[in-house]
């Protein structure tokens, strides 16, 4: 099975461009369309998050226009640039969130595999949090069913080694991860939010990072270094998964 990895869409009102500089709406229509000109197709496109770049009321009409061109099914979750009833009013008709609730976190199962969208926000702050409500339910995911499990969420509830982006992570990370290494069914964990493509190794799994299709961040990994956007190439991730073999992760650029 192979699955695209969206991240950091960051769509803006039409005529605005994120950070005054990026047309961040163009870069998502080149990327959809080189997603849906793939052969072998993915099965599965996963949004990580940071679908709207405010949020600002108007983001979400591109984004679901941008995301409905997709020829493949897909899984969008909230980032911190992300407002939870905007989400539920552009994609709850994808039938995938919870009716009632805080969180839009949820379960889908492709193939043999078990998908768990998390989320990771605090409303009006940068930062992620899994904290013990959404733990417990991650929990009793687990517990349930002992199929394998991808879990995708935006925050990483890893270090990545990054300046300006390691202080912003998930918190409630060390608690996340003794909780899947009580698991051995987890295929990888894969996140946005660091607008760059990295791997480090995560509970006893792969843990990953997409670049953003849209605006990519310079690698500094000083302690308090400044956020600084370059000119670095946009782009997206695949990921190949078989049942007992670990995930194989590639980085495209478009
Ligand atoms: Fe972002
Ligand atoms: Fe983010």
């Amino acid at each position: 099975m192979i699955i695209a990895q969206l991240s950091d869409l960051h769509c803006t009102v039409p005529g605005e461009r994120a950070v005054k500089r990026y047309d961040t709406n163009a870069a998502l229509a080149r990327a959809v369309e080189r997603v849906n000109g793939l052969r072998p197709r993915p099965d599965l496109v996963v949004v990580t998050g940071d679908i709207g770049n405010g949020p600002k009321p108007g983001e979400y009409g591109p984004a679901a226009e941008l995301l409905g061109r997709l020829e493949i099914p897909f899984l969008p979750l909230p980032g911190n640039h992300d407002d939870r009833q905007g989400l539920r009013e552009a994609f709850g008709h994808l039938g995938l969130f919870p009716a009632e609730g805080e969180f839009l976190h949820y379960e889908h199962r492709v193939g043999g595999l078990r998908i768990l969208a998390l989320d990771t926000v605090i409303p009006m702050d940068v930062p992620g949090r899994l904290c013990d409500a959404r733990l417990s339910w991650v929990e009793a995911r687990l517990r349930e069913d002992s199929g394998p499990t991808l879990v995708i969420m935006h925050h990483p509830p890893f270090l990545v080694g990054s300046g300006v982006m390691d202080p912003i992570r998930c918190q409630g990370g060390e608690a996340f991860e003794m909780l899947l290494r009580q698991h051995g069914n987890i295929a990888g964990v894969l996140c946005g939010h660091v607008h760059r493509g990295i791997a480090v190794p995560f509970a006893g799994t792969l843990g990953f990072c997409a670049p953003s299709t849209g605006m990519l961040l310079a690698f500094d990994p000083t302690p308090g270094a400044p956020p600084v956007w370059t000119d670095d190439p946009p782009g997206f991730a695949l990921h190949v998964w078989e049942p007992g073999v670990p995930l194989r992760s590639h980085v495209l650029t478009v």
